[in-house]
């Protein structure tokens, strides 16, 4: 570590007057009116700040500067590591004073068992070879993601220490945010820089969308204030809602809505970030069924955005922007510090579990047919208010397997759910399949979640998936319905894994429901899910992208015929998936495209399928193989 410079000094005195205690765990708030910021939001970057570190840094002057909001003429490419243009040691080191100190150079996780790192170490090698699918391992780490394929597989977990580890798609350098002056510095110095910018919050994302070769990554994971309020008086809006930092995970707002009696909306893992690409995605849950997506929960959203300015979104400030963070997707108009939730009462869950499969008694046409009989009760079921969420696959040539995973009844008793399940149950065994449902019943949504859904499993370094949102005519005709259990069943057949939400959410009028989620999702009844076909592990990169490419053009090719002018989920879809913008933002898009040409006008943020991502491109990659390893150019 250098000396601490005239400049350094100065940096440091700057983070000094905008430091402040961030605090974990969950906080009640004394009834108030509207919502008050954070205390870490409190202390903004100013002018006079800036011109601080310029009196005594000339060199900086320009370097952490405010944005404008005209367009102006921004280089061809971003800087590259190893450019002329790329910062000094020097200036990286200017920079990490101003942010205190929480600048990371990237260390990729698995660096530790290989001869070509420092950090070569035998005992934490063998920890993240051993922890590599947990979920965890990569929330708690700057640059991970969940799924390596698009960072290139250059730096898996191996026994092999002689092979070569790079940065590959990973960030080049990542601020571990607890300050929203810490953002300002950081978007501000990649604007004016002209560096890559990504934000990664767990790196859950099916498209990698958090990570980006020669970035400067804005990683969100420390963000984790959870604030209850008992009766939120804001605006019109009056009960209970929770206050939540970008970096908060499902199940610790799912913990801190039981223990304040109430019930939050999130998805169905368990590390997914709440406030950070769910939201912004649109986000599914269980109890979509009964109080509508995610998005539509929220009312009011801090967000620093590109110009490096921290405003609040709700219905009177920033209406547009309010409009466009609710299901417009990530990384494209800011960075979210926190957002307001509606939560709702207490209430009990059932839940319904059991498998059947192909053998002695059930053929391969039995068991499809058990799969179209369950199809033919999907409006029966979301129109009760249940979500099902369920696994269909191939067990081997000819054999099947059907698993809930499980059959969730939000807001229903044991007897209300035995009701609505059993003409259901009643058909399947007419078919010769004989079940035996395990029916639960729970006082509230996080111990009925607790006892359902196990522990994701991810990391597989070659897995790619598709998904279809399917709209409730696919379902409303026997015509139809035989349409969609044939284009269903190709896939399966060829190998595909089906990952079924039969899930309609719900129009709500104690919401906001004039948002930017997908159109699509207002007339979804289920949302699937297929896994492309299998590859091994060391497949090499033209494999993995064959497969791929039978994935997108095939298997999915018979849904889309099926289901013309329905979309796709952006936050759990197709890195390949074709005419993105109308599959992921349907009639949207225009709106959304005008919305990021007024506030990232030289085009700061970008990730893959995002708003505007069509502009730009990435250099080096291979067709239906598109990693972040390459540079970021914009086309011309
Ligand atoms: C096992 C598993 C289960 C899932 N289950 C569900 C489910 O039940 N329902 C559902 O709707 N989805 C589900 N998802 C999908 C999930 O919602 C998305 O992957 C989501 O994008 C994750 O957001 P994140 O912030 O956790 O992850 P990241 O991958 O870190 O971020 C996703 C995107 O959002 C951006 N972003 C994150 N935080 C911010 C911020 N504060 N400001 C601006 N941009 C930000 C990132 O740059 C990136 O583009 C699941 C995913 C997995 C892997
Ligand atoms: C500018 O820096 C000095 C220390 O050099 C510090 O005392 C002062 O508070 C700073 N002013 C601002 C606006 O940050
Ligand atoms: C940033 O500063 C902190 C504290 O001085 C130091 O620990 C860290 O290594 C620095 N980061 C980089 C990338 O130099
Ligand atoms: C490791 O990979 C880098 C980047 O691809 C390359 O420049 C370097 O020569 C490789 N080193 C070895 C020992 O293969
Ligand atoms: C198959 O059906 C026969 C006759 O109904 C029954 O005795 C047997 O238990 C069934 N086997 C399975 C695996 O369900
Ligand atoms: C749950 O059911 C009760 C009683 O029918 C109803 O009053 C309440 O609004 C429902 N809650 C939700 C979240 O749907
Ligand atoms: C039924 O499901 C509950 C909740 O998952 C579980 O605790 C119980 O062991 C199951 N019972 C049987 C018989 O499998
Ligand atoms: C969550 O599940 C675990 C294991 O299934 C159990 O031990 C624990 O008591 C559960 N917690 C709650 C709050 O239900
Ligand atoms: C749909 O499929 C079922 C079962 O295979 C069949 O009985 C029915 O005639 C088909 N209906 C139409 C309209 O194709
Ligand atoms: C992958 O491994 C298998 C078995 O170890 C081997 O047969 C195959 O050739 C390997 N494939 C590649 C592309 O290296």
């Amino acid at each position: 570590m250098m000396a601490p410079s005239g400049w350094l000094r100065t940096a440091a005195a700057i983070v000094a007057v905008t430091s402040a205690q961030f605090s974990e765990g969950v906080t009640v708030a004394t009834p108030s009116a509207c919502a008050t910021r954070f205390d870490w939001e409190i202390a903004q970057l100013t002018d006079a700040a800036i011109a601080n570190i310029s009196k005594q840094e000339s060199s900086s002057a320009s370097l952490f500067g405010f944005g404008s909001d005209t367009k102006v003429a921004s280089p061809v490419c971003k800087v590259f590591p190893g450019d002329a243009l790329w910062p000094s040691k020097r200036t990286w080191d200017l920079f990490n004073a101003t942010v205190g100190g929480a600048l990371i150079q990237t260390v990729p996780l698995a660096a530790p068992c290989y001869n070509n790192w420092p950090e070569k170490d035998a005992a934490t090698c063998q920890y993240v070879t051993e922890h590599w699918s947990d979920p965890h391992l990569h929330v708690n780490d700057p640059t991970s993601t969940q799924w390596p394929l698009f960072e290139g597989r250059t730096c898996l977990p191996t026994d092999d220490p002689n092979d070569n580890c790079t940065l590959g798609g990973y960030a080049a350098y990542s601020v571990a945010v607890t300050q929203v002056s810490q953002i300002q510095l950081a978007l501000n110095f990649a604007r004016n820089a002209n560096i890559r910018l990504v934000v990664k919050n767990t790196g859950h994302d099916f498209a990698d969308k958090s990570i980006g070769a020669g970035a400067l990554s804005i990683w969100t994971h420390k963000l984790k204030d959870i604030k209850f309020f008992a009766d939120y008086s804001c605006k019109g809006h009056h009960g209970p809602a929770f206050k939540l930092g970008s970096g908060v995970e499902t199940a610790e707002v799912y913990r801190a809505a039981d223990q304040n009696g109430v019930t939050a909306v999130g998805g169905e893992c368990r590390t997914v970030g709440l406030a950070g690409g769910y939201i912004a995605g649109g986000g599914h849950s269980p109890m979509s069924a009964l109080v509508g997506m995610g998005a539509d929960q929220v009312l009011s959203l801090e967000v620093v955005l590109p110009n490096g300015k921290f405003v609040t979104a709700s219905e009177d400030s920033y209406p547009d922007l309010y409009w466009a963070l609710r299901g417009g997707g990530g990384s494209t108009y800011g960075v979210v510090t926190s957002v307001v939730i509606k939560a709702y009462p207490k209430i009990p869950v059932t839940t319904m579990t059991f498998a059947f499969l192909t053998g002695p008694n059930v053929t391969a046409d039995t068991f499809w047919a058990g799969i179209r009989t369950y199809m033919s009760y999907f409006t029966t079921f979301t129109d009760a208010g249940a979500y099902g969420y369920f696994i269909v696959v191939g067990t081997g040539p000819g054999q099947y397997l059907f698993n809930f995973m499980p059959f969730w009844g939000g807001n229903m008793t044991q007897p209300q759910l035995v009701k609505l399940v059993a003409p259901f149950l009643n058909d399947l065994s007419e078919l010769g399949i004989a079940v035996t449902p395990n029916i639960t019943e729970y006082d509230s949504l996080y111990k009925a979640y607790n006892g359902s859904f196990p522990p994701e499993q991810v990391g597989t370094p070659v897995g790619n998936s598709a998904s279809r949102l399917f709209p409730r005519e696919n379902f409303a005709t026997p015509a139809k319905l035989n349409a969609t259990l044939g284009a269903v069943r190709y896939a399966v057949e060829q190998g595909g894994v089906l990952i079924g939400y039969n899930i309609r959410p719900a129009m709500n009028p104690a919401v906001n429901q004039d948002n930017s989620v997908n159109p699509a999702w207002r007339k979804t009844e289920t949302l699937f899910i297929l896994g492309g076909p299998a590859v091994p592990n060391n497949a090499t990169d033209a494999q993995v992208a064959a497969a791929s490419k039978v994935l997108t053009t095939d298997w999915m090719q018979k849904w889309r015929d099926v289901s013309p002018g329905a979309g796709s989920y952006m936050s759990e879809g197709d890195i390949n998936e074709p005419d993105f913008q109308q599959s992921f933002y349907g009639s949207y898009y225009p709106r959304l495209y005008a919305l990021k040409q007024k506030y990232d006008p030289t085009g700061l943020f970008y990730a893959p399928t995002a708003i505007g991502s069509e502009d730009w491109y990435i250099t080096g990659q291979l067709p239906y193989l598109p990693t972040q390893n390459g540079r970021l150019c914009k086309k011309t």
